[in-house]
């Protein structure tokens, strides 16, 4: 089998299971559930994290028992066959906690580090997004592209923030810099819905300082074979083709 139908295989398995665990996490949140903080005080973990990613990693190991896998809530195994399953069982979980859209599902594959294949569910909107590499990506299985942009001053950039108050400060001062230069600046609390935002035009770029692997995996194959320039580092930069080396030349001016 070649990588592009590995891929596409991959990318069935995360929709399937993305959207079967977005739905039912939705469901249990209605119920009430339990939360406490982890790295700092500000960043939450709730009990439906952890049941997201104990059922995610028994879905995937019972499906593929020889791949990698890589979760935010402490999954770290190794596995043999090449693959590495990188999953953030909510992203947006600050959304999550007080009830506000913009939290998903992310699980994303990938090959010695490259993200191959994807999904990314939205339960608020009800909108799975994938893709795999080498076809394209999707939204509810209806063709994705960037917006097209050409011009950064008129370029709606969303970006995040970490937990770090140390990073929030340095977040802050790069703001100085780019929000007089573009539209405007969305904050809305997912990175990988963020990604997919550019993916589908909704937004014309993203930037964000110290993403971690299991923001950005799905999020990025999917930007890409939406027609987006993806760059994910320290200063990560997601952005329709024109407009990434102007935004990357001002975040270069701010520090970057
Ligand atoms: C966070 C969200 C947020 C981003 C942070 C992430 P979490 O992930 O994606 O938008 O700005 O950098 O840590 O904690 O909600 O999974
Ligand atoms: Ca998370």
């Amino acid at each position: 089998m070649n990588t592009k139908q590995l891929a596409s295989e991959l990318r069935s398995i995360a929709e399937e299971i993305a959207q079967s665990v977005g739905q039912e996490m939705h469901e249990r949140r209605s119920q009430g559930f339990s939360w406490e903080t982890k790295s700092t005080a500000t960043d939450v973990v709730t009990e439906i994290d952890t049941w997201s990613e104990e059922v995610i990693v028994g879905k995937l190991t019972s499906m593929r028992p020889s791949d990698g896998l890589l979760g935010e809530e402490g999954t770290n195994t190794e596995g043999t066959s090449g693959v590495r399953w990188v999953i953030d069982p909510i992203d947006g979980t600050t959304n999550f906690l007080y009830g506000l859209p913009g939290y998903s599902v992310s699980i994303g594959a990938e090959i010695e580090g490259s993200p191959i294949a994807g999904a990314v569910f939205d339960p608020i909107r009800s909108e799975l997004f994938s893709a795999s590499v080498g076809s394209g990506a999707t939204r509810n299985d209806t063709p994705i592209e960037v917006s097209g942009k050409s011009e950064l001053s008129s370029a709606l950039v969303a970006t995040g923030f970490g937990y770090d108050p140390e990073r929030r400060k340095q977040q802050a001062e790069t703001l100085r810099t780019v929000l007089p230069a573009v539209r405007d600046i969305r904050r809305f609390g997912g990175a990988a819905l963020d990604l997919c935002s550019v993916a589908c035009g909704r937004v014309d770029a993203y930037f964000e300082l110290g993403i971690q692997p299991w923001d950005a995996c799905a999020g990025s194959i999917i930007a890409s074979e939406a027609g987006a320039l993806v760059s994910i580092g320290h200063m990560s930069i997601v952005a329709s083709p024109a407009i990434a080396d102007p935004l990357t030349a001002l975040l270069e001016a701010a520090g970057y």
